[in-house]
């Protein structure tokens, strides 16, 4: 039974039991173990092996990766800028999860020793070791002369080992696309992406591909993916090329899977001296821990992927040393295991739902399905795969991005802007009533009135309603509307580079079937998103044919550059004129069919992108004198 609250939120079962909350935080987490069967200690594998940590002999927010080095003795992986940016401490994360097994590169540094509960972790010494045998990648890594100070190289060998995981015959595409995560100091990156390249498989596409480069390139080698039985450019070479080396390896299937552990059915409940940690299986597991953890709302830390702690420094202020440290909150839950939070579903109509647990790769997998019929998902799935990098948006979930992004408006979410302009909704469950603004107490009697509030509100609406840590909302799942009759969805990233980095400008338009027009924009340092409204006004009290021609776009310039300067964005900025450029390419590709075909190129925004290849030529013989510098030397002390 639920009763409809006047400002839309719902009270769903308030008569439902709830147990007394308990007084102290030690009572609390007994009597919520014992109510649910609650597991209080962690276990999962590492590299096949079983490991079991008591609650009281490790602080449950101990990353992984520190785990790794300093308990489990493993310092093959490496920690560099441990805000999940460089990629070195990467390892794979595999469990089965509703039927689904999951094998997912990851942040060792952003995941805490807790969530990796129920899981199998690989590292690099599990992949293979001088004492175990080099796996193909690792040889693969040396012969090319892939590795240099070495540090990266752990980091780059398990993601492209949990790539073969999940494709045994990724395309060249496929492995480029797949290190946005990964940096290196030394090497600059070509014979990487040579030792890598030699496990891409050949299908026509490589082959036109290659083909095309070979054609940039006059023809030398640089169309070659590695691949000496496959790839018809292999045997042309003529000089001496150190990728001839890793070529004559032969390509080994994968010793994997270790056993893949399924997650525990009965939730996880750590008491420790720095926090109580949930992870409960339910919702109604996740409001009891909320519920009765503790009288102190604000005391609780909701995570999933906890990637934000990579970035949230950058936000709250202490890496500049404006703030103190912020004390770590006593309570924890965490929401991974929550079943309603894993739905997802495509309707009739064309929309999608996803649950609220679920990852941004998650979301990107689920928009491919509709992207053919579907422009504007199509145009989602291109900007959320520049959404931070490939082991991040593995675990880390579009729910989290936006809550990040309503706790800390400058931060410029491309989750908040693309989907507030594309009209998605959010479907929020709290504790507490928000209808009751002077509230930031769980409502009545907890003993007696369990009560569980839930709404479906616009991004727009979840972004500005207050943040009130006494007043979790919590998003269960979101609704992305089809986009297929739309005019136009299209949305823009402009970065410092194109991978793994964020929007100093994102901005985006959606063009209904009325051509009524939604313009967004976040700029860097600015709170945002926001609606470019006096330009919007201004398009759409126009008339139909009117909209978007010659003269209005001169108009709606104008009109965007009041909308900027309210937001101190003045006319003569850079971030005005690329806005400006953005507004115009919207008008080109709202009229791709008149458009005069010298104009067509100026709506093309992701340019295509061949595969990046390159040659190391040395001189043949090579000079002496130079040696051993003009010679390139395996560096056979990895082997
Ligand atoms: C190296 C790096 C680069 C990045 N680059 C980009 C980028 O280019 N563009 C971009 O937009 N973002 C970027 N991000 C941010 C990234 O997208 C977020 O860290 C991620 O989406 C957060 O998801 P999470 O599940 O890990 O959230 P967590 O870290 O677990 O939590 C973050 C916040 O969200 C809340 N939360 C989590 N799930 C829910 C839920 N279901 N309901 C309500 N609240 C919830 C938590 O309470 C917490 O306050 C980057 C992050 C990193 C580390
Ligand atoms: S140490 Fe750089 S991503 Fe983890
Ligand atoms: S950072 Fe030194 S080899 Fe990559």
């Amino acid at each position: 039974m639920s009763q409809l609250l006047n400002n839309g939120w719902t009270v769903v079962n308030p008569n439902a039991h709830i147990p007394a909350p308990p007084p102290t935080t030690t009572l609390q987490a007994t009597v919520i173990k014992e109510q649910h069967s609650w597991r209080t200690t962690i276990s999962f594998k590492i590299n096949n092996v079983d490991y079991s940590i008591a609650p009281e002999t490790i602080n449950p927010r101990t990353t992984l990766a520190v785990y790794l080095r300093n308990h489990a003795g493993l310092t093959g992986t490496k920690i560099g800028c441990n805000e999940g940016g460089c990629g070195a401490c990467t390892v794979i994360l595999s469990y089965e999860f509703d039927g689904v097994t999951k094998h997912m590169p990851v942040n060792a540094c952003l995941r805490p020793i807790a969530s990796c509960d129920g899981m199998s972790i690989t590292t690099v010494e599990g992949i293979g070791s001088k004492k175990s045998g080099l796996h193909p990648i690792q040889s693969r890594m040396v012969e090319c002369n892939a590795s240099q100070c070495g540090f990266c190289t752990p980091g780059w060998v398990s993601n492209m080992y949990g790539l073969l995981l999940n494709n045994s015959k990724p395309n060249i595409n496929e492995i480029q696309d797949h290190f946005d995560g990964n940096i290196c100091r030394c090497t600059g990156y070509r014979s990487i992406l040579t030792a890598m390249s030699s496990f891409a498989a050949i299908d026509d596409d490589d082959e036109k591909q290659n083909d095309n480069n070979n054609n940039d390139t006059n023809n030398n080698k640089s169309g070659c993916c590695g691949n000496e039985t496959k790839c018809k450019h292999y045997a042309h070479n003529k000089s001496i090329d150190i990728e001839d080396l890793c070529s004559k390896i032969p390509h080994k299937e994968s010793t994997f899977p270790h056993q893949v552990p399924s997650l525990p059915t009965t939730p996880l409940c750590l008491q420790t001296n720095e926090c109580t940690w949930y992870t409960p299986n339910t919702l109604e597991q996740l409001i009891d821990c909320i519920q009765t953890s503790t009288t102190d709302p604000a005391d609780i830390e909701i995570i999933l992927g906890n990637t934000a702690s990579g970035i949230l420094k950058y936000y709250d202020g202490s890496i500049f040393g404006t703030k103190e440290q912020v004390t770590p909150k006593s309570v924890v839950v965490e929401l991974r295991q929550v079943a309603e939070m894993h739905g997802s579903s495509i309707g009739t109509d064309g929309s999608i739902t996803i649950g609220g647990a679920k990852s941004i790769n998650d979301l990107i997998t689920l928009l491919k399905k509709t992207s053919s019929t579907d422009k504007g998902h199509s145009q989602i799935v291109n900007h959320f795969n520049r959404v931070a990098n490939n082991q991040v948006r593995n675990v880390g979930g579009f729910a989290g991005n936006l809550a990040f992004a309503r706790k800390y408006p400058t931060f410029p979410s491309d989750c908040a802007l693309v989907l507030t302009a594309a009209n998605a909704t959010l479907s929020i469950v709290s504790p507490i009533d928000l209808s009751n603004s002077s509230s930031n107490k769980y409502t009545n009697n907890r003993e007696t009135n369990k009560k569980i509030f839930t709404t479906t509100i616009t991004i727009q609406e979840y972004l500005n309603t207050p943040v009130d840590d006494g007043k979790p909302l919590i998003i269960v799942s979101m609704t992305i509307p089809s986009l297929s009759k739309n005019v136009l969805f299209k949305s823009f990233k402009l970065a410092i580079r194109r991978e793994n980095s964020h929007a100093t400008i994102n901005f985006a338009a959606n063009v209904s079937e009325t051509k009524t027009i939604q313009i967004l924009y976040h700029i860097e340092k600015i709170k945002g998103p926001l609606h470019a409204t006096t330009t919007e006004e201004y398009i759409n009290n126009l008339s139909l044919a009117e909209r978007f021609n010659q003269a209005s776009l001169t108009n709606a310039i104008v009109k965007l550059q009041a909308d900027l300067s309210s937001n101190n964005i003045s006319k003569n900025s850079i971030e005005f004129y690329q806005c400006q450029s953005l507004l115009y390419k919207v008008y080109l590709s709202v009229q791709t069919e008149s458009l005069n075909p010298k104009l067509i190129s100026g709506i093309d925004w992701e340019l295509p992108r061949n595969v990046s290849t390159g040659t190391e030529v040395y001189a043949d013989p090579g000079d002496e004198k130079e040696l051993p510098v003009s010679k390139g030397y395996p560096k056979v002390s990895k082997l």
